[in-house]
């Protein structure tokens, strides 16, 4: 018990505090990092952003990126500076219309000071003026932005943004975006959204896109060079935008049947996981030479690499899984990755079932048998894998080992229920593997901390689910391997 007695001494002292004026000694600097363990640098603190307004100008020849990024936030503190990660340079910084003071500083901080400290909850508006090539730019030894024969493409994870764009960025931050950019006539511009509009002048075409939704920043696309874009619209009314390099070569006829399966996988998706989250949906497929695909919101990207061996439907209901697990409900820190891939590749089974290339519990009694228990596989947790295991195989396939346990724990009714139910609880926002476990519970009435911990964060080899013990008293070598497994393996570089 707590008896609040004020001693009258106590109430003077007190008004006597709230009398005194904020004074300037309150305001500090917003921290470089927002917070996340895995990369402490990342984002920034003291701001939240809402939106982006990125007008820019792109020289395919040159590599020459320059414009104006208009960020509009609100301070979550008394703030006397602030960061922003960018990498290009900057010639003029505003905040509030008045010119600011801006030094780089760490590996990819902008910092600026502002010319009058800005008090906690009220609106910034920061206006940063830059120029660069970015491909000569680089932080920590490496660069993501990938040149192509003819243009070039920003799309990474978990960091994309500083080579075109200052954000603050970490998927905690999340915020629409207008993107425009301006390139020579003949030349496409793909990003994220809706197209609003293209016009010519001067030899300069500027296209103009649009996400309406809030996405991360790891999230926001740039592709320029020469494209093919197809428009169509799924059965389930999701309006459908591909775009395929016209550089693609042999792969340019496996790349179009799979990418333009998209309204069709969208649609089938959403039987799963609920109504399709974005205005939007796609995919494009420039002539770069990395191998990946990055679930880059609505407008997916896809490495050519994917159809070196034909059509592969997988990757891309892989990746459109996504937009419900990662790009809709996004991860509160980078730990949290197993709510991205293990969902993502759980829905790649799912899809393999669907073609009748082996069920789910098939595909996940291959992969534990395919792993013995001295396979360091087991020693990656995939709800807490570290930075340097953040992508590994265990992320994705021992992720999804752990949605299929979870569905022989609760039941088919519960796990479909909490399939669907999750994309909703969180539209739009942010969660953690701990707000899906007790989201889970609370769906399926069963504590599932005991599975968790199993399949989730124990470093070794679980033993196999009890709920199979009678049914699947086999050895591994009895253990057919389903048909879709090399397809699954062969995308299973990262994607
Ligand atoms: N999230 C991507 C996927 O699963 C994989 C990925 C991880 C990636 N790191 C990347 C893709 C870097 C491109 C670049 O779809
Ligand atoms: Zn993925």
């Amino acid at each position: 018990m707590h008896r609040r007695i004020i001693a009258p001494g106590a109430l003077a002292a007190a008004s006597l505090l709230l009398a005194i004026p904020a004074s300037a000694a309150s305001f500090s600097p917003g921290a470089p990092g927002i917070g996340d363990p895995y990369y402490p640098a990342y984002g920034n603190g003291g701001y939240d952003v809402s939106h982006y307004d990125l007008r820019l100008r792109y020289q395919p020849a040159t590599d020459e990126l320059e414009g104006t990024a208009t960020i509009l936030a609100r301070t979550t503190q008394d703030l006397s500076r602030f960061d922003l990660d960018f990498l290009l340079d900057v010639s003029e910084v505003r905040v509030n219309g008045a010119k600011a003071a801006f030094a780089a500083s760490g590996q990819h901080e902008l910092e600026i000071t502002p010319k009058t400290p800005l008090p906690k909850g009220t609106p910034v508006t920061v206006v940063v003026r830059y120029s660069g090539v970015p491909s000569t730019k680089s932080a920590y030894g490496f660069s993501t932005w990938h040149r192509t024969p003819d243009g070039a493409v920003a799309a990474d994870e978990p960091e994309a943004a500083w080579w075109w764009f200052p954000s603050n960025d970490h998927p905690l931050d999340k915020a629409t975006y207008d993107v425009s950019v301006a390139v020579p006539d003949g030349t496409q511009v793909i990003s994220n959204g809706t197209l609003q509009s293209t016009s010519s002048r001067l030899g300069w075409t500027r296209w103009n896109w649009r996400e309406n939704k809030p996405q991360a920043t790891y999230l926001a696309t740039l592709a320029v060079g020469g494209f093919d874009i197809t428009t169509s619209t799924s059965d389930g009314g999701v309006p459908v935008v591909n775009a395929y390099s016209k550089d693609l070569g042999d792969n340019d006829g496996a790349a179009r049947a799979s990418v333009e399966r998209t309204g069709e996988l969208v649609d089938w998706l959403s039987g799963y996981f609920g109504p399709y989250p974005f205005a939007s949906a796609g995919g494009y497929v420039p002539n770069t030479t990395t191998g990946f695909a990055l679930e880059t919101q609505t407008r997916v990207y896809y490495s050519p690499r994917q159809f070196a061996n034909g059509s592969n439907t997988s990757v891309v209901v892989h990746e459109l899984a996504h937009q419900w697990y990662g790009d809709s409900v996004s991860i509160e820190g980078w730990k949290d990755i197993w709510l991205n891939e293990g969902f993502a590749r759980y829905a790649q089974w799912l899809w393999s079932e669907h073609e009748g290339d082996g069920t789910t519990r098939e595909l996940a009694d291959y992969v534990y048998a395919a792993h013995p228990a001295d396979d360091p596989f087991w020693t990656v947790a995939p709800g807490d894998p570290g930075p340097d295991n953040q992508f590994s195989a265990a992320v994705y396939d021992r992720g999804a080992l752990a949605v299929q346990a979870l569905r022989e724990e609760v039941g088919d009714d519960a796990f479909f229920a909490i399939l669907k139910g999750w994309p909703q609880e969180h539209a739009y926002g942010n969660a953690s593997v701990a707000d899906f476990r007790a989201y889970a519970e609370r769906v399926s009435g069963t504590s599932l901390s005991a599975l968790f911990d199993t399949w989730l964060f124990e470093p070794s080899k679980p033993a196999a689910p009890a709920a199979r013990d009678a049914s699947v008293a086999r050895s591994s070598a009895a253990v057919a391997q389903p048909k879709s497994w090399k397809k699954i393996a062969a995308t299973n570089d990262v994607h």
